[in-house]
């Protein structure tokens, strides 16, 4: 994107109109702005969008490089061009997969016998086939990853709950803080315990350490070395590291370096969905993101769900100045999306260089938040409402529910067209008099109170309605918002598939980790060096 059209961006976002009037004067505005896809409806109506707007904006996407990399990404190029690797997670969900070869390799077949795999695994767990070490079936399964080998897994199991169907009950450890550890061990059985430590590179810390621990637990507990390699798993690139650790080669399921680890959920990390909900529903969740790979792939821009999506989301970042994003699922169940969308999103297009090093002369990602519906309404929409930041918001409802207490989803569903209502249209300050005046109140407290009531309105929001929340329309709605964020990494020309930024942490906590030991002669800021010698004085 160039700099000019920053500067059409910025000019085009001051003239932004009143949503209210917008409203009133065009009775067709809703049906103008609203798109299906695979079953999902967007209504993206109460957006600051014109048609003066909207058709610069659908220009963005005709001049970006949406187009190209789509098809680059299809074709298997290494459009991740600083790791040299392809981006297919999109295969991953493709049902016939018969010929697919990349590098002259044979994707197809790998990822055929990986689903059996998978598949065969599951059954045996399901069927309490998979007997422990002291011949007892399996009952818990210790699911150790972190961030894109936990976030989509975790995320999944939860939104598809009504599901689930496992007799073997699933944990899941991700943090290095030994209490997540810790508590689970507390109340398992290594004999029945089986673990699958889920490592792309199989060399981050937080998962190493995690399995080490509970590696530990079954040798404490009388557990030999056979007996380990029985009871330990693992999904990995790195066999040979996974090896090393004492985990068999029949019991390393494949991970691939042409799939990142946020986009990961449709290969053998999604393992423990598969677990929980079966492997026929497993793959409705497949079939469900491989629809709207379709939509994506083929429907024109002025349709195009993600591309839609994706447009109004740098309207705002760059035509508007906002910062962030919340994301308001209208579903309990959903509740840990907007974790898994931050990742997505924030890991992806967090960068301040094009794809070829040069620096940015915009800004990129949105900060991602939110939380599920209605809690929230109680909490942080006080600064939705009346605050002067602006923050588009995404409202999510699935429209049917397998619970049976259908009044109270009527109820959710009338606060959440209720908070993109009174988003847009919010209350003028003679609405708030009228509304004192009503209650009761004099003049004079009227006008004092009135005020405080004023609710600017304008604030954009998307509506996004899902026929239910099944793992068909969840693995589209999962996919939809990766082609989003495909489509502004395009848009703002980054490479959208590594994440160099989290590497220096990483490497800092080395040597800070040795001074914790209290074996370090290693110099560090006075601050630093002050938060080291205050733990260590702790400890003692
Ligand atoms: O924190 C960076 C990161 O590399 C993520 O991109 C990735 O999902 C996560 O760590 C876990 O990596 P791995 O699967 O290699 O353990």
């Amino acid at each position: 994107m160039s700099g000019s059209f920053i500067d059409q961006l910025s000019s085009l976002g001051k003239q932004s109109g009143n949503l209210r009037e917008a409203f009133k004067q065009d009775a067709n505005r809703a049906a103008r702005y609203r798109t299906t896809a695979c079953d999902i409806t967007l209504d993206y109506a109460k957006n600051l969008i014109d048609d003066t707007s909207w058709q610069a904006l659908q220009q963005l996407a005709a001049d970006s490089k949406i187009s190209s990399l789509r098809q680059q990404m299809q074709q298997g190029a290494a459009i991740n061009n600083t790791e040299q690797r392809a981006v297919w997670h999109t295969r991953l969900r493709q049902q016939d997969v018969t010929g697919l070869m990349l590098n002259g390799e044979d994707i197809g077949q790998q990822i055929t016998e990986c689903r059996a795999r998978m598949a065969a695994l599951v059954d045996t767990l399901h069927q309490q086939q998979y007997l422990g070490y002291q011949g007892n079936a399996i009952t818990d399964l210790i699911w150790v990853g972190i961030g894109g080998s936990l976030l989509g897994p975790q995320m999944a199991v939860e939104a598809l709950t009504p599901y689930h169907c496992s007799p073997v009950k699933l944990h899941f450890a991700g943090n290095i803080d030994g209490a997540v550890v810790s508590d689970i061990l507390a109340g398992l059985n290594p004999a029945t315990t089986l673990v699958v430590v889920a490592s792309k590179s199989f060399g981050t810390e937080e998962t190493k350490q995690n399995a080490l621990a509970i590696r530990q637990w079954f040798t404490e507990h009388g557990a030999d070395k056979k007996a380990i390699a029985h009871h330990f798993w693992a999904t990995s690139s790195n066999i040979s590291a996974a090896a090393e650790f004492g985990i068999e080669q029949k019991n390393i399921l494949p991970m691939w370096d042409w799939v990142g680890g946020r986009y990961s959920l449709w290969s053998a990390i999604g393992l423990p969905i598969a677990l929980m909900i079966g492997n026929q529903q497993f793959n409705q969740l497949l079939a469900g993101a491989e629809a709207m790979d379709q939509h994506f792939f083929n429907a024109p821009f002025a349709e195009n769900m993600p591309v839609i999506m994706a447009l109004l989301g740098v309207w705002y970042i760059n035509g508007h100045n906002c910062q962030a994003q919340a994301l308001l699922p209208y579903s309990h169940y959903l509740r840990l999306l907007p974790s898994y969308v931050q990742q997505l999103d924030m890991e992806s297009n967090g960068k301040s260089v094009d794809s070829n090093g040069k620096t940015l002369s915009y800004a990129t990602a949105p900060v991602i938040w939110g939380d599920a519906g209605t809690n929230g309404q109680h909490a942080y929409h006080q600064l939705l409402h009346q605050s002067a930041l602006a923050v588009p918001a995404d409202f999510i409802l699935p429209l049917k529910v397998k619970h049976p207490l259908k009044d109270q989803h009527r109820r959710l569903a009338a606060h959440c067209f209720a908070q993109t209502q009174a988003l847009m249209q919010g209350k003028t300050l003679q609405e708030a008099t009228a509304e004192c005046l009503a209650q009761g109140m004099s003049e004079q407290q009227a006008q004092a109170l009135a005020p405080h009531k004023v609710s600017p309105g304008n604030k954009p929001s998307n509506t996004l309605l899902l026929p239910e929340l099944s793992p068909y329309y969840l693995g589209a709605l999962i996919a939809l918002y990766e082609h989003k964020v495909f489509c502004q990494g395009a848009i703002w020309q980054l490479n959208s598939f590594d994440q160099w930024g989290v590497e220096l942490g990483k490497q800092l906590s080395g040597p800070i980790y040795q001074a914790l030991t209290g074996n370090s002669s290693h110099s560090f800021d006075s601050s630093t060096t002050a938060l080291i010698q205050q733990f260590l004085a702790a400890q003692s």
